[in-house]
């Protein structure tokens, strides 16, 4: 195995910036693991403006663990989505490295869910494009909900023709594009997937049963994703999700490396890297914003102090980083028209950290799934300030949903989206659109960014952000938010 000692002598040359590059196009190329092969902690991963790394709990990661093994019948592994070069999820570089390295035959672009449609011609752009899956959610009533949902749905927009098919017995299922989450700091959920479907049965929601209920909601997300996106004929066995389950959990990863700051932890007092993140604490409702922190303790929202120690720093990259993360707690935004937070012409005054409150990680600590309207479209939203938002992103083409409600307290109204979120999985109309907030660690390693991929960087991220919410950020107020959350 490749070792890199002293990542800060390596970046001395450009020589040895293009083979750490090509260290990581190796591993990236390479999907199975071979026996008994260890990814030394904190192995540095290029990416655009530093190194990321995974710090594992057990000295080492293990490439021969059931994680890295093909479970199914596409030659898939968890890590053919979860890559360790993208903080264990999937960046769209490494998906298009992959692409044409393998002419299209990477287990990654499998039909089943690496194509537009499981059927029919094969169509990769989603996931080459966006590192875009596709997720295929049966509407209720399902295993979720056995009432009918409150809606009526249809596709009113069907670019690869599978928005919404249904099976002989009336079933629908709706087809829905998402990136996949990073399979490490699992220890700091409060939900499992997007829309909280593996977390549905055991909320993660109590400090008593935290750590079984997330045994359970992982070793469940395991088993459906080998039969799902690895195509296995069988679960795999108890000890295969048990091996899973510990890999993941013993995994921190984060940013290590910023090529204009340097060592990201412990330099100057920083807190940066993954090496901090096994002793940050954590439990459901940790700082919750909305006053719901189960040690009763009041909302700080300086959820991130871990550049607090580059205020006034004379080297400007980390004086920037540190004012990013200033912005990042306190910088007021105006938040409305957010379902699940404020609805209505209801408004509130708030920062970042309102919605991400989880300290130095960045996810809510309680389970609240929100739409921030980042999945509406544009052809069909009438918020103004939703509008501006999401024209600064670049979102893929993706199929739009009309949901037509019928019972409950919002009969009568009309909802369009790209993703329905979790009103996939209750059938209720207040979840249309509402998704969980997602852990900011890690970031530079896996862009694009939301669940649809629509961010193609941290620049539009901000831009969103700042137009969505009025936050009339300036420019260098932009380029310091900017700064600190590729560091994170
Ligand atoms: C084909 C790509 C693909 C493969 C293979 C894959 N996943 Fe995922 N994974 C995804 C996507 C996409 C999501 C997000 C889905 C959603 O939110 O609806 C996800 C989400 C997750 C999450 C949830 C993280 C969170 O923050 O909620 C975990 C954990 C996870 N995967 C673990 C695994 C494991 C373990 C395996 C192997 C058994 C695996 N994945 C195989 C694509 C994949
Ligand atoms: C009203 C709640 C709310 C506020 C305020 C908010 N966010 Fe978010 N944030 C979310 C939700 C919900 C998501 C997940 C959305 C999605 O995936 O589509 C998210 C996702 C993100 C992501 C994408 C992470 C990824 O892995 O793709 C970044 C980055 C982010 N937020 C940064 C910020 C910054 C910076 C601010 C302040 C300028 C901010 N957020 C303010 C709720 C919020």
């Amino acid at each position: 195995m490749l070792q890199i000692r002293d990542v800060g002598k390596l970046l001395n040359t450009r020589k040895a910036r293009v083979l750490a590059c090509l260290a990581l196009l190796l591993f990236a190329a390479g999907g199975v693991a071979i026996g008994d092969v260890y990814l030394r902690n904190l192995f540095p991963f290029l990416d655009s403006t530093g190194f990321s790394a995974t710090n594992s709990t057990s000295g080492s990661i293990d490439l021969s663990s059931a994680f890295f093994q093909s479970l199914g019948t596409n030659g898939r592994t968890c890590g053919t989505c979860h890559a360790p070069s993208d903080g264990f999820g999937l960046s769209a570089v490494d998906a298009q490295i992959r692409y044409h390295l393998s002419q299209g035959k990477d287990p990654l672009f499998a039909q089943v869910d690496g194509s537009t449609c499981p059927t029919g011609p094969i169509n990769n752009s989603l996931v080459v494009n966006y590192g875009l899956i596709r997720v295929g959610i049966q509407v209720p009533p399902n295993q979720f909900s056995s009432n009918p949902a409150q809606y009526t749905i249809t596709a009113v927009r069907d670019p690869y023709g599978c928005a919404l098919t249904t099976n002989p017995q009336g079933e629908q299922t709706v087809s829905a594009y998402r990136r996949p989450l990073p399979s490490t700091n699992l220890g700091f959920l409060s939900a499992v997937m997007f829309d909280g479907r593996e977390s549905f049965f055991n909320p993660l929601n109590n400090v008593q049963t935290f750590q079984a209920d997330l045994n359970v909601d992982l070793t469940q997300q395991a088993i459906d994703a080998t039969l799902g996106h690895a195509q296995a004929v069988q679960a795999p066995t108890d000890s295969q999700l048990a091996d899973i389950v510990s890999l993941e959990m013993a995994l921190n990863s984060a940013q290590l490396y910023d090529f204009n700051a340097g060592n990201l932890y412990r330099q100057k007092g920083s807190y940066g890297g993954p090496q901090y993140l096994p002793s940050q604490e954590y439990y459901p409702g940790i700082n919750d914003s909305l006053g719901g922190d189960p040690e009763g303790k009041q909302f700080d929202l300086n959820v991130f102090t871990i550049y607090n120690s580059w205020q006034n720093s004379r080297n400007r990259q980390q004086a920037s980083i540190a004012r990013g993360e200033q912005i990042f707690n306190t910088q007021p935004l105006t938040i409305s028209n957010v379902p699940g937070l404020v609805t209505g012409s209801q408004q509130i005054t708030g920062t970042c950290t309102t919605c991400h409150d989880t300290p130095n990680v960045g996810n809510h600590s309680f389970p609240l799934p929100l739409d921030i309207g980042n999945g509406r479209s544009l052809a069909y939203e009438t918020d103004p300030n939703i509008i501006a938002g999401i024209k600064q992103l670049s979102p893929a083409t993706m199929p739009v949903f009309q949901l037509v409600c019928n019972q409950g307290p919002l009969a009568g109204q009309t909802f369009y989206t790209t993703d329905p979120g979790k009103a996939l999985i209750t059938g209720q109309c207040s979840d249309i659109g509402r998704g969980k907030g997602l852990i900011l660690r890690g970031l530079a390693a896996r862009a694009p960014y939301f669940h649809n991929g629509a961010a193609a960087n941290l620049s539009q991220v901000v831009n969103f952000y700042s137009k969505r919410f009025q936050m009339n950020l300036s420019s260098q107020q932009i380029q310091d938010l900017i700064n600190f959350l590729q560091t994170l």
